[in-house]
C-alpha cells in the first residue's frame, strides 16, 4: 500500500518546452521534449529544467553548458512531440522535423511562443534526473497565442485503453501511450490505418 496517487502530481501545472544544446565536438543539434521547467528566481533571473540522467541531451547540455528553450504553443503537432520526445539525438538529427535557428550554437524553434537562452550555473543530482539551474541570457516573444499544458497534452493524446483482447499483447502508441484494443488483431489492420487518439501511422505503434 502507498500514500502516493500519481494523478495528484498530475494536477502540477506544468507546460511543454522543446530543450535544445547541441554536441560539444561537432556543434550538431540536440534536444528533447520537457515539461519540468520553471522559473525559480527573478534577479537573478534562473530557471530551472529537470533531464533524465541518461538522455542525450543531459550529456550534451553537461559538456557544453548552456541550453535553449522553445515555449510549444497548443497546435504543437503530434509529430514534433514524437520527434523529440521519444527519440534520441544520439542517432537522429531531430531539428529537421521543423524550422529553426541558431542563437550563437543553441537551436531554437522558428515556430513557437516564446524562446529563452541560458547559461548553466548549476547542477543538482536528484536520482535519475539532473536538475539544471540556468541563468537567463536572452528572452523573445515569438508569437502571442497560448502555451501548450502538460495537463492538456495527457488529456488529447494519452488515453488509458484496455489491453487487446484475449491475447495478453499490448499494441501501444509511442506518441500518445493509446493501447489499441480493437476486435482485429493489430497485425491484420491495413497499412493506412491511424491512431484513432494522435493519427499517428501504424509504424508508431510498439508491441510491449
Ligand atoms: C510530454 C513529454 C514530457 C517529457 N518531459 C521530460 C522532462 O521533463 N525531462 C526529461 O528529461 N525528459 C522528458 N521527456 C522525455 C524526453 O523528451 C525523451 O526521453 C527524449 O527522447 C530524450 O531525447 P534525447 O535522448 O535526444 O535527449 C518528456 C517526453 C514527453 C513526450
Amino acid at each position: 500500500m502507498t500514500d502516493i496517487d500519481e494523478n495528484a502530481l498530475f494536477n502540477i501545472t506544468l507546460g511543454l518546452y522543446v530543450v535544445g544544446s547541441y554536441e560539444k565536438k561537432t556543434g550538431r543539434e540536440v534536444g528533447c521534449i520537457a515539461d519540468a521547467v520553471m522559473q525559480v528566481s527573478a534577479n537573478p533571473m534562473r530557471i530551472a529544467v529537470s533531464l533524465e540522467s541518461n538522455i542525450y541531451t543531459t550529456k550534451c547540455v553537461k559538456e557544453v553548458g548552456e541550453l535553449s528553450l522553445s515555449v510549444l504553443p497548443k497546435n504543437t503537432s503530434a509529430e514534433l512531440i514524437s520527434e523529440f520526445g521519444f527519440k534520441s539525438s544520439e542517432n537522429t538529427d531531430k531539428w529537421n522535423i521543423a524550422p529553426f535557428y541558431k542563437d550563437g550554437k543553441l537551436p531554437l524553434l522558428k515556430d513557437c511562443i516564446a524562446v529563452i537562452t541560458c547559461n548553466v550555473v548549476d547542477e543538482i543530482d536528484i536520482g535519475d534526473h539532473i536538475i539544471f539551474v540556468c541563468e537567463v541570457k536572452t528572452a523573445k516573444v515569438v508569437k502571442g497565442c497560448e502555451p501548450l499544458t502538460y495537463a492538456e497534452y495527457r488529456k488529447s493524446m494519452r488515453k488509458a485503453s484496455s489491453k487487446e483482447k484475449g491475447s495478453g499483447k499490448r499494441w501501444v502508441c509511442t506518441v500518445c501511450c493509446y493501447e489499441y484494443d480493437g476486435d482485429i488483431p493489430f497485425e491484420e489492420l491495413p497499412d493506412d490505418w491511424k491512431c484513432p487518439c494522435c493519427q499517428m501511422g501504424k509504424e508508431y505503434f510498439q508491441l510491449q
